[in-house]
């Protein structure tokens, strides 16, 4: 990469799209050169918030919205003004963090680096329960409740139906297109609730050349690995970006088409030709691998973890929310003798206020009052823990569930 994309600090520097990387020619490259600095959300977002090739399409917690977000979109960046490298702490142009989908890392940010394995350190009645949790629940399963909540996310992308160009689009309930002929067609999603699994951390990845199994009825393109009987694994909120896309049929594996036109004398971009074939044998010659002559479509799944767009810390899921059998009239007298004056219902009922967020125009109004937040069946434990057990031990007060 370019110094300059990182280190502007004017807005001015862009790259032009077929220029392979290149900055595009109207830059002022002398006012630019002048003026760098420290990077910003606004020089790495210029990347990153445009995976998949527009705003908010790929990552479900990151967009434009985070250049200058409210605190209630991103408790960081917004309440406090972080800066992406404050978290992605960089020594010698090694940025930390590792990603979803590729193989490389230069280190581990994690939210313990700043807070604790016992975050919860406020004094309030919650302390104690929110920090055992937080041995089975990743931070962002409460803390981010809904991904996409500041910018829709497309969640489906069906390669397939591309080349149509009499196909007019048509806007959803987000304002949002559900068809391009260049790309096929889409669906969005916004505050919508993740995808829960256990995962250690480590993901599988499907790359370039990778054998699949061409019969599945979904290849996981990224998936997490983790268990509910693995002390290290823990529940982790995703994004599942939804796909149809190419595979060879003979090779089974993926088909990378050329897409983009080189130039006007270009004879093989699909956006130019609207020939897959052509496309095929254009693109999987750069990749230096065979492509048969023969493709078939299929469903791909994409694993996206959630790590951005921490929500206030009064806005996190609490006990209620996903302990039904809290709902009642105990709550914490339920296993606890307490005869202080306290309200202990409130308190256990407090959480992710989704009233408030409707109110402010976003899409939750079904998630008010509810008591089941993750499926604790998908999951693996045979419903609520507080009456069928946590996942290495029982109550020992040996709670029973009212007939
Ligand atoms: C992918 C983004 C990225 C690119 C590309 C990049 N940098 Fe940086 N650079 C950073 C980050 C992040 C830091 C840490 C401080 C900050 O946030 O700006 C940094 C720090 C620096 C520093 C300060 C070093 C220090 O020890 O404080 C200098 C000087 C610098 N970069 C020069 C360059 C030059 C010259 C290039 C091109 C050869 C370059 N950078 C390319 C992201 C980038
Ligand atoms: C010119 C485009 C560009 C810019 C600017 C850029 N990145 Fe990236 N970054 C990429 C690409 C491409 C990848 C690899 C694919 C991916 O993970 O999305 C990547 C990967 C990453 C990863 C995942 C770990 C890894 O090594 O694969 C992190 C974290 C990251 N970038 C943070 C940053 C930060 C912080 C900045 C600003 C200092 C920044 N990036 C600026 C393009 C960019
Ligand atoms: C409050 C801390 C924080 C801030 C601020 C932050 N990040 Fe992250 N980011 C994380 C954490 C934690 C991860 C997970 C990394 C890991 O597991 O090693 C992550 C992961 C990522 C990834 C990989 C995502 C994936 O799943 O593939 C990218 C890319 C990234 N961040 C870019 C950015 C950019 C760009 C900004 C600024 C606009 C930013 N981050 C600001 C904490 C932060
Ligand atoms: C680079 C350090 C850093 C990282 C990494 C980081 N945080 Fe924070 N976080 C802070 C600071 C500083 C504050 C503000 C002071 C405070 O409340 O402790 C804060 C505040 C918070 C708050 C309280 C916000 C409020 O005021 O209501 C929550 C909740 C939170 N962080 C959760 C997380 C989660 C979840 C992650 C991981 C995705 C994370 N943090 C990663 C530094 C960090
Ligand atoms: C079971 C849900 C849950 C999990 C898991 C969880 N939190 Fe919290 N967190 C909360 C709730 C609810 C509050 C508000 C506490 C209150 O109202 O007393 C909170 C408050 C906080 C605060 C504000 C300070 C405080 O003591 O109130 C920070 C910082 C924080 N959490 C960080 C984290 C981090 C970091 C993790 C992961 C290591 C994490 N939390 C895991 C639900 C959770
Ligand atoms: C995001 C969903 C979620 C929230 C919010 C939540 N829990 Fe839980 N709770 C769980 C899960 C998952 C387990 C099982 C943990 C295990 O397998 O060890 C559990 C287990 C328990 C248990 C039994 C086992 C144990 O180790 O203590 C109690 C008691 C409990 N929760 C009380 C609470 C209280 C009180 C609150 C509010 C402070 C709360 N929970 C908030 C998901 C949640
Ligand atoms: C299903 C049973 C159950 C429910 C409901 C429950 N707890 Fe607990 N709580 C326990 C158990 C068991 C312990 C002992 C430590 C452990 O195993 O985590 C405990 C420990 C505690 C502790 C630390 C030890 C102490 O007694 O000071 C506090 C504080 C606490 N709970 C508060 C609450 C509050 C507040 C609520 C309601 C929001 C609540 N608990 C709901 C089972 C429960």
């Amino acid at each position: 990469m370019d110094c300059l994309v990182c280190h502007d600090t004017t807005g001015t520097y862009k790259k032009a799209p077929p220029g392979a990387g290149m900055p595009d020619e109207k830059v002022d490259l002398k006012h630019v050169a002048q003026n760098v600095g420290h990077s910003s959300r606004a020089s790495c977002g210029s990347c990153h918030f445009n995976g998949g090739g527009g705003d908010a399409i790929k990552h479900a917690d990151m967009s434009r919205q985070l250049i200058e977000p409210g605190r209630n979109c991103d408790i960081h960046m917004g309440g406090y003004d972080f800066s992406c490298a404050e978290c992605h702490k960089t020594r010698n142009h090694e940025i930390s963090g590792r990603s979803s989908s590729v193989p490389v890392a230069e280190g581990e940010v994690s939210c313990v680096q700043c807070h604790s394995e016992s975050p919860h350190y406020s004094g309030g009645f919650l302390d104690h329960h929110l920090n055992t949790h937080s041995k089975t629940l990743d931070c962002n399963v409460c803390h981010s409740p809904v991904y996409a909540k500041c910018q829709p996310t497309k969640t489906w992308w069906d390669w397939s139906k591309a080349g149509d160009k009499n196909r007019k689009p048509v806007n959803d309930k987000y304002g949002q297109p559900d068809y391009n002929w260049m790309k096929g067609e889409f669906k969005w999603e916004e505050s919508a609730v993740p995808d829960y699994a256990w995962s250690s951390g480590y993901m599988n990845r499907v790359l370039i050349g990778d054998k699949v199994d061409s019969d599945a009825d979904v290849i996981n393109l990224t998936e997490p690995v983790g268990s509910i009987k693995d002390p290290g694994s823990k529940i982790t909120p995703f994004k599942i970006m939804k796909a149809i896309q190419p595979i060879d049929a003979e090779h089974d594996y993926f088909l990378i088409p050329h897409l983009f036109p080189r130039d006007k004398n270009d004879t093989t971009a699909y956006w130019k030709v609207l020939d897959w074939e052509k496309a095929f044998q254009d693109g999987m010659a750069a990749t230096g691998l065979e492509y048969s002559g023969t493709y078939k479509w299929v469903e791909t799944w994409m694993y996206w973890r959630l790590e951005h767009e921490v929500m206030p810390a009064d806005m996190a899921l609490s006990c209620v929310q996903c302990h039904d059998s809290l709902k009642g009239e105990k709550t914490c007298n339920r296993c606890h003798q307490d005869n202080r004056d306290i309200d202990f219902k409130k308190i256990a009922g407090k959480g992710t206020d989704f009233s408030l967020m409707k109110s402010e125009g976003r899409d939750v109004g079904h998630l008010i009052n509810k008591t089941d937040y993750i499926n604790f069946k998908a999951l693996g434990y045979k419903g609520d823990p507080i009456i069928h057990g946590g996942r290495f031990k029982k109550l020992p007060m040996g709670y029973k569930e009212k007939k």
